[in-house]
């Protein structure tokens, strides 16, 4: 299926090199990089439309024991190559990705002693630029300890971003809200960043793509002085940040670019940077929708515990099992099954078991009967960061679940700094996280990880690697204390967060006011316990904030009798084509998705505290055919605040000729799915 075209290889010798300067262009042209020498030292910089972007920016490392890799510099050599190939992915928000750019490899090496080499590798896409380096094997480096990476974003304008921050007022978290602020004022700060220029024009996302055994990459901010970004690597315990030995290459370090703030969703720009899937058959990997047994811990009506509230009995499993099946939902999620929950379970965190059950829920009877009813199990594996606790029971854990049939895997690394004391985010938790992975991989398990180091692609490679939290979810709803997701929380997200990859934000929650929560599960004020939008809003959210395993959160309990649950037994998993119809970060998205292998359409329509109407043209609708939209609005007098509740259902037969004229509500949202008229 895959058309191929090989690698066009120029070398380029001589006249650019020895001026010091050399350029590359994104096969449209509109997207310049250039890598030069100025003093010794390597900078890149990026223009779009021949106007700067990213000014001339630094490039190089500093080692523990070994001279920084930074000065005397001289280009060596130049290769130049071309690459157009389109692939397919197993599932996602968009079935088949083009990879077209042109790539520049720029060596230089230190002209005196120890004359060390390396490669910036740079590739210019219609939708973005990447390099990398690329160190190869040599006398004078060998094994090293890098302190730190040199690279500099160095932004022309002083664009607006929208960020989370990296290491305060928490440690290592993403689970905070965003604000947003000129590029000179950010202090330390997560990717992907995402920036408009303060004319309106462009968009920018650094991020980066294929993080392997390396240290994740923050941003370290200018504080007023200027608009330069730094890299800022999550250090090990002792402060070091990478240990290596050559030949090694780093991940890439990514700047998509686009027009409008709609045209940067769907991303493919780290998934063209990531290998191919190395899983020969993919086949056992499918998107899904599902329920659990989680919620109810959050809102304080179960526990993960023992005791009288433990959730996770094998009655209560069995119960969520029948509601799966009976609702067309692929999977139950269930928490609290494994002994190591009593007590402080983040203190104790090396005390969880992976493969003993409490005595109430009998694990493989368990696996039995959802296996009989069609469902799948996914098995919930909480580390609390006590990594060597965990690998330690890996294999036998892993070897446990296949034995029994269950094929995906939630896990969790709540905690701040990992048992060993290392960053969340440093080389050590990387390797972790790309040891499960492939140890998952291996028993043909799927992963949905909480508590993650951001995605940066990974999913190509390893399309078990499946969604992740990464963010702010809707668990953040059920505390309250911690002030839960205002309005237009999520509208942000869509254009930050989900541009590294799916998340898993568990939306569909219905009893908005949370009137069957008890408060007992943690200290919160009960005023503050509450969703932030309507409920028309959290089928929206399905359609919006992409995942493959896309949950429905609530208590079964609270979509008896729901009309509007319908949506979410409808609602597509996996996608064809996404396109998105309008969106301004902050203020509202609308996103229309075709349903993978299926003629069926679906759209989401979010906005934030302000209500907002929009005409959407069904223009993308197939030519000469009739369809049914099934709209799901806000009701009459909705709005988040005081009448969360109302979600009007209609019907009408639309074609690709129709103008649906949307109506949302102050935090209020809009669902649509749209199939062939009968
Ligand atoms: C935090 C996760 O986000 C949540 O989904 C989970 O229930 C708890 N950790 C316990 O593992
Ligand atoms: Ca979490």
């Amino acid at each position: 299926m895959l058309r191929y075209s090989p690698l066009l290889v120029l070398a380029l010798a001589g006249a650019t090199a020895l001026q010091g300067q050399v350029s590359v262009a994104s096969p449209d042209g509109r997207n310049q990089v250039t890598v030069q020498i100025r003093e010794g030292k390597l900078y890149y910089s990026v223009q779009r439309d021949g106007r700067p972007l990213l000014m001339p920016s630094l490039l190089g490392f500093e080692f523990r024991g070994a001279p920084a890799l930074r000065d005397g510099l001289q280009i060596a050599d130049t290769t130049r190559a071309t690459f157009d190939e389109t692939w397919t992915q197993p599932w996602g928000e968009v079935r088949r990705v083009r990879d077209h750019h042109n790539e520049l490899k720029v060596s230089v090496v230190e002209t005196a002693a120890p004359n060390r080499q390396f490669t910036v590798a740079v590739r210019a896409f219609n939708d973005g630029v990447a390099f990398r380096y690329e160190v190869p094997d040599q006398p004078n480096l060998a094994a090293f300890e890098m302190t730190d990476e040199l690279t500099e974003f160095s932004l022309a304008d002083n664009a607006r971003a929208w960020s989370i921050p990296s290491n305060r007022p928490r440690l290592d978290r993403s689970e905070q809200l965003y604000s947003s602020s000129p590029v000179s004022v950010l202090d330390s700060v997560q990717t992907p960043l995402t920036m408009e220029t303060r004319d309106g024009k462009t968009f920018i996302v650094i991020h980066e793509a294929n993080l392997v055994d390396y240290a994740r990459m923050n941003l370290r901010g200018p504080r007023m002085d200027n608009r330069t970004l730094h890299a800022d690597l999550a250090p090990y315990a002792d402060g070091l940040k990478v240990r290596g030995r050559t030949p090694f290459v780093t991940p890439w370090r990514t700047i998509q670019v686009a027009d409008r703030a709609v045209d940067l969703s769907p991303s493919v720009l780290g998934l063209n940077l990531n290998p191919p899937s190395v899983l020969e058959n993919t086949s056992w990997i499918k998107p899904m929708k599902y329920v659990g047994i989680w919620w109810g811990m959050h809102i304080g009506t179960m526990s993960w515990s023992s005791g009288p509230k433990h959730g996770a009995t094998t009655a209560n499993a069995k119960r969520y099992i029948d509601f799966a099946a009976a609702n067309g939902l692929g999977g139950v999620l269930v928490e609290g099954w494994n002994t190591g929950w009593d007590g402080d379970w983040i203190q104790n965190r090396n005390a969880f078991s992976f493969t003993q059950a409490y005595p109430d829920y009998d694990l493989a009877e368990v696996a039995r009967y959802a296996h009989e009813k069609g469902v799948r199990l996914i098995v919930h594996n909480e580390t609390s960061g006590g990594i060597e606790n965990y690998e330690r029971q890996i294999d036998s854990a892993f070897a446990l679940y296949q034995s029994l049939g269950i094929d995906a895997i939630k896990s969790g690394y709540v905690t701040d700094l990992t048992s060993e004391g290392h960053s969340h985010w440093g080389q050590y938790m990387v390797r972790h996280y790309r040891t499960v992975i492939e140890k998952a991989a291996q028993h043909r398990i799927a992963l949905d990880v909480h508590e993650p180091i951001h995605d940066t692609g990974e999913r190509r490679t390893y399309p078990n690697m499946m969604s992740r939290e990464g963010a702010r979810g809707q668990e953040y709803n059920a505390w309250g204390g911690e002030g839960g997701n205002p309005p237009e929380h999520e509208t942000i997200l869509f254009f930050t967060r989900l541009l590294a990859g799916p998340m898993d934000f568990t939306p569909g929650v219905f009893d908005i006011l949370i009137e069957r929560g008890t408060g007992g599960g943690r200290p919160r004020r009960p005023e503050e316990s509450r969703l932030r939008t309507t409920l028309a809003k959290q089928l929206a959210l399905y359609v919006v904030l992409y995942s493959p395993l896309q949950m429905a959160a609530d208590l079964s309990e609270n979509y008896e009798h729901q009309p509007a649950f319908q949506f979410i037994r409808d609602v597509a998993v996996d996608w064809d084509t996404t396109r998105v119809l309008a969106g301004k970060i902050g203020d509202y998205v609308v996103v229309a998705r075709r349903e993978r292998n299926a003629p069926s359409w679906f759209i989401g329509a979010i906005t934030d505290e302000e209500a907002r109407t929009f005409d959407v043209p069904l223009s993308f609708l197939a030519p000469g055919r009739r369809y049914v939209a099934e709209i799901y609005a806000d009701g009459p007098g909705a709005n988040w605040l005081t009448n969360p509740l109302p979600v009007a259902i209609s019907r009408q037969p639309v074609t690709r000729a129709t103008v649906l004229h949307l109506s949302l509500a102050r935090g209020g949202g809009t669902a649509i799915r749209i199939r062939p008229a009968r």
